[in-house]
């Protein structure tokens, strides 16, 4: 299995197992199953993704050793401060079937998240969690969140394909020493990404799938990935993307897809924060 190492000499799979929006119990617990079964060892999960309690199932069902596994959940907005952070990290822990976590992010840049991360380098420096991080965190957010705080984010999750490929906010998390990883690999099909005419010339060239090649693409640039997807098929063309390269070339046409922007959501839009202020959620 491929690594990065983080900011703590921790080391985290450069490719995992995304369950966002799969909301069914069944349907979320077979499809991290079969992950397991794939060869997949990082799963990333939320608190406000509600299937906590599948992925804990799968995963006791997997059989694969605890040692092994790298799993990720999100505090949500509603419980970004210092005391419901701790009380959130005890649910998820249960719900997980686990007593240690490997990373804890904050799901956005919204709430006390000051006190939350307080709370989070407690959990950490109580051996809890093996790595803390954030998660939307633009450069400037993500700069406030290190000059005030005592331990540097090993991760930032954000959106990253190549429609919006964060090559600035790339280099800044670099100079930093803050792994990046990419939500929505795929754009979850946006802009019709799949039959993208650059993309699948490069994915005919290398007798690949169009998913392949970004994910490749992702990799190259040493971000961690974690796709998604519930079709067992399709959990296993995602990981298999180790056995070809990319060329200069084939990346200088990739890079000529960027927009610069979101497909999703702008976080310097003051009606984000108010939505995200407002989702509450039964967790
Ligand atoms: N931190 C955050 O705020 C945040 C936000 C969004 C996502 N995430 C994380 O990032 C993970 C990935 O992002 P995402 O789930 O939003 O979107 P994504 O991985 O970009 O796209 C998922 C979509 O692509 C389809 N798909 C998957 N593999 C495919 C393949 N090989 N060929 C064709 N279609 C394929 C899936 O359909 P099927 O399921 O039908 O195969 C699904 O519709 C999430 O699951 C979550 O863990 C985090």
């Amino acid at each position: 299995m491929q690594t990065v190492t983080l900011n703590n000499g921790v080391k985290m799979p450069i490719i995992g197992f995304g369950v966002y929006q799969v909301p069914d119990a069944e349907e979320c617990e077979n499809a991290v199953y079969e992950a397991l079964m794939a060869g997949y060892r990082l799963i990333d999960t939320a608190s406000g993704y509600l299937n906590e309690e599948a992925v804990g199932r799968a995963i006791k069902r997997s059989g694969v050793p605890r040692e092994e596994l790298f799993i990720t959940t999100k505090l949500w907005v509603q419980d970004a401060n210092y005391e419901s952070a701790k009380l959130s990290f005890a649910k998820s822990l249960k719900k997980l079937q686990l007593d240690y976590l490997d990373l804890y992010l904050i799901h956005q840049p919204f709430g006390d998240y000051y006190g939350a991360w307080r709370a989070m380098e407690e959990l950490y420096r109580e051996g809890k969690i093996k790595a803390i991080g954030v998660s939307n965190f633009l450069p400037d957010r993500l700069m406030d969140l290190i000059m005030h705080n005592e331990i540097v984010p090993a991760v930032n999750q954000i959106e990253t394909h190549p429609f919006y490929q964060q090559t600035e906010g790339a280099a800044f998390m670099k100079e930093q020493g803050v792994q990046h990883q990419s939500w929505a690999p795929f754009a979850e099909g946006l802009n019709n990404m799949f039959s993208n005419e650059v993309l699948v010339s490069i994915a005919e060239k290398h007798n690949k799938s169009v998913a392949q090649v970004v994910l490749r693409w992702l990799v190259q640039r040493q971000i961690v990935v974690i796709p998604k997807s519930t079709k067992k098929e399709r959990i296993l063309e995602n990981f298999d993307i180790f056995d070809f390269e990319l060329s200069t070339t084939d990346i200088e046409q990739i890079s000529a897809l960027d927009t610069r922007e979101s497909l999703f959501l702008s976080y310097h839009d003051p009606e984000v924060a108010k939505r995200m202020g407002n989702w509450k959620f039964d967790l």
